[in-house]
Order: C-alpha cells, then structure tokens, then sequence
C-alpha cells in the first residue's frame, strides 16, 4: 500500500510471524524457533565484501550458538539463487583472517519483496532504499524481541558482543539479576532493587557479606563463571 507507515518492532514484543523461502528450505518464524533463541539478522546485499566477512564469522562461531541453544536466521534482499551463489564462492574460494571452508548451514531467508525486512524496520531510507541496514534481532524461546542492535551497511557488526548478548540474556533471566557495563561471565552482578531484596537499610548492611552496595540503589554479588556457564543453553 503506497505511504503505508509499518511500526517497528520494540524489544519485549512478539517477533512477528512469516513464512519465508531460504537456503534451507522453508521456515516459519519465530514458530519453528519455540523452544529455542534464535537471532535474525539482515545483510545488506551478498556478493559484498562486509557481508562476507560478516557471514565468515558467523558461520566460524556457529557451533557456539547452537551450544548457547541459538539459531541463526539471515537475511537480504536478494534473491535464492544469489544466495547459494554466495555461499558456495565463500565455501570454495574465500580464505580470510584464518577462516576458510566456512559453510553455512543457517537459513539465509531471500526477501526480494521486501516484506520481512520492512515488517523488522531492516529498510531504512536514510541509509538505503534497496537494501537492508545490518539488523540483529534476539528472540527468546517463547518467539518475545529481547534486543535489536541495528548497524550502518559501511559497520561490520561486533559477534563477540553478538554472543555476549545471548549469554547475557540467558543469565539474567535464570539468575533474576542484572548486568553491569561491559559484564562477562565471571564479573559480579547486579542485585534487583524495587523490595526485591529486603529495604534500603537492609541492603546497605548487609551481613551475608554476599553483596558489595556502592549505594543503596546500587548492590552487586558474586556469580561464578561455572553457575553462569551450567545455565547457558537454558
Ligand atoms: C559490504 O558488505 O561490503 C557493503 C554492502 C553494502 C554497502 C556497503 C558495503
């Protein structure tokens, strides 16, 4: 419909639903998910030198996403032929930074219509028209928008931070905490306020010695990397 206004998605809502053609077959998203995260991403455009070390990447630490019980669901506006193009040449041809052989085995959704891109706000005109911005969409087991990180077409995307936001979301949720800047696996965490956990006063003397207060609004305690890490995948 000509100047049809689409709503982005916001973070704590449903993932709207398709169905979609990809590399793998068709899927349908999140419902085929439940059960599992998943990240739903778009790329701006295969054959494209970004893309491809972006995909090199994701495809090298896919291993590491299924452990984290993630799946991996890209997209562009191009069409399937391309696509298995594309990833065959990155396959047999691409060696880069000590990756090669990289074969994707994630769904990699082709979206010439443009309609699940527009439906996830992944065309944004300042940028591009024709073309997908570097959108991430974390969705939780039950098919809720946890985060959306959205990069330029010229900003390769940082996975490191990609995948500390799947642990990170899996740790607050199985913890009931929150996560401090820069927080890894191992750092201390941040202890609920809002009654949560005894008054004001309580906290700031508290005798367990379980929590360090900055303030009263401000109390961390110690979460070990092993009870972080017998959580994950969870
Ligand atoms: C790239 O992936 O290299 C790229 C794609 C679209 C615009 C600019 C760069």
């Amino acid at each position: 419909m000509e100047n049809e206004i689409t709503r982005m998605p916001s973070i704590g809502e449903k993932a709207p639903s398709f169905e979609a053609v990809t590399t793998q077959g068709k899927i349908k998203f999140p419902e085929d998910y439940k059960g599992k995260w998943s990240i739903l991403f778009s790329h701006p455009a295969d054959f494209t030198p970004v893309c491809t070390s972006e995909f090199m990447t994701f495809g090298s630490m896919a291993q590491e996403f299924e452990d984290l019980n993630c799946q991996l669901v890209g997209l562009s506006i191009d069409g399937l032929y391309s696509h298995i193009a594309w990833l065959r040449t990155i396959k047999e041809k691409i060696e880069y930074k000590g990756m090669k052989n990289v074969e994707i085995m994630f769904p990699l959704i082709e979206d010439i219509s443009m309609n699940v891109a527009n439906t996830y706000g992944m065309v944004q005109p300042g940028e591009s028209t024709t073309q997908a911005v570097r959108a991430v969409f974390f969705v939780d087991p039950k098919g809720i928008i946890r985060t959306i990180l959205y990069y330029p077409l010229s900003l390769g995307r940082n996975f490191q931070e990609i995948k500390r936001i799947v642990i990170g979301l899996q740790t607050a949720d199985n913890f009931g905490v929150a996560l401090p800047a820069d927080w890894q696996p191992g750092d201390d965490v941040i202890v609920p306020t809002a009654g949560s956990c005894g008054t004001a006063k309580d906290r700031m003397e508290d005798k367990t010695g379980e929590m360090t207060c900055y303030d009263w609004f401000f109390c961390t305690k110690k979460l070990s990397k092993e009870a972080v890490e017998s959580k994950l995948g969870k």
